[in-house]
């Protein structure tokens, strides 16, 4: 026997038009899998590293109209950061099973939008950036909804309450669930002396990325002379640096700072404005190593 909810839910996918099922399954199982990939990622409510939600708040602090806030936030990125991943299982079980719909839609479109402020802000041409075009979609669905509804109904009733109680716990044991799933840092963490790579295997003028105990991503270079190495962290915003054998360059995709690695990775071409981080390594034997 189905519940009034189940028909209610199984209404909604069948009264839509096959054009808003697509972008409401899309937009559901999307946020749950935005969700899901931050809180599996040991790396993102650490203090650092590349996937770090507190370094990604550094690069919007500076970058983005809405700076101050992130200052604030930055101060508390552990409870803001476990805030991003309840609010992204939310809202993508919320669209998925008909829990206040509208208002889902209606977070969603803001969230967003405040994306596109901060993290894609930059991304040019815009539409380039995936924010604005999400922010695009949620606001569709979200007029369908009103549409069809004529007014937004806010309200709710203790099985309104209910629902959206139930909600939260989805998305609290959705996190759970991620975090025993959580990748695990494989291997012994590089340390000083930590061998990277056989000589043999980096031949001459080529080169071989690896990543820190941090989990920060390096890359090594072998010259006639020398080995040396860099953070591939750029030094702009924090996106990671791809060496273009073309341009015997390190080149960030975000907004195309270039760097010289075989001139200590000293800037060739902005926004960044000082070179990638050296990192310290050696020939020790037949192994290149961290020194
Ligand atoms: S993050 Fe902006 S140029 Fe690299």
């Amino acid at each position: 026997m189905v519940n009034k909810h189940t028909q209610a839910l199984l209404a909604s996918w069948r009264s839509q038009h096959i054009s808003v099922r697509v972008i409401r399954l899309w937009l559901g199982v999307t946020w749950i899998y935005g969700g899901w990939y931050k809180a599996v990622d040991p790396g993102f409510l650490a203090k650092t590293g590349p996937t770090s939600f507190a370094r990604e708040l550094v690069g919007f602090q500076t970058s983005s109209p809405l700076g101050l806030i992130f200052k604030y936030m930055l101060e508390r990125s552990t409870f803001f950061g476990i805030g991003v991943i309840l609010i992204e299982f939310a809202l993508g079980f919320a669209t998925l099973f008909w829990i206040a719909p509208t208002l889902s839609a209606f977070a969603g479109f803001s969230m967003s939008i405040g994306l596109w402020l901060t993290a894609t802000w930059h991304v040019k041409p815009y539409f380039l950036g995936s924010d604005t075009v999400y922010a695009v979609m949620w606001l569709s669905y979200l007029l369908v909804l009103i549409g069809n509804r004529r007014k937004i109904d806010v309200s709710l009733d203790r099985r309104g309450a209910l629902r959206v109680a139930s909600l939260g716990a989805m998305a609290v044991v959705a996190t759970l669930l991620a975090r025993v799933f959580q990748k695990r840092t494989t291997g012994s963490a590089l340390t000083p002396g930590g061998a990277i790579i056989k000589v043999a295997d980096l031949p001459m003028g080529k080169n071989h990325e690896f990543a820190l105990g941090t989990g920060e991503p390096v890359i090594l270079f072998r010259t006639k002379n020398s080995v040396f190495a860099y953070s591939q962290i750029c030094t702009h915003q924090g996106c990671t640096v791809q060496y273009l054998a073309t341009d015997k360059a390190l080149i960030c995709p975000c907004h195309g700072a270039t760097f010289d690695p075989f001139n200590g990775a000293k800037v060739l071409a902005g926004p960044a404005t000082s070179p990638l981080a050296s990192v310290k390594v050696a020939v020790s034997g037949d192994w290149v190593v961290l020194a």
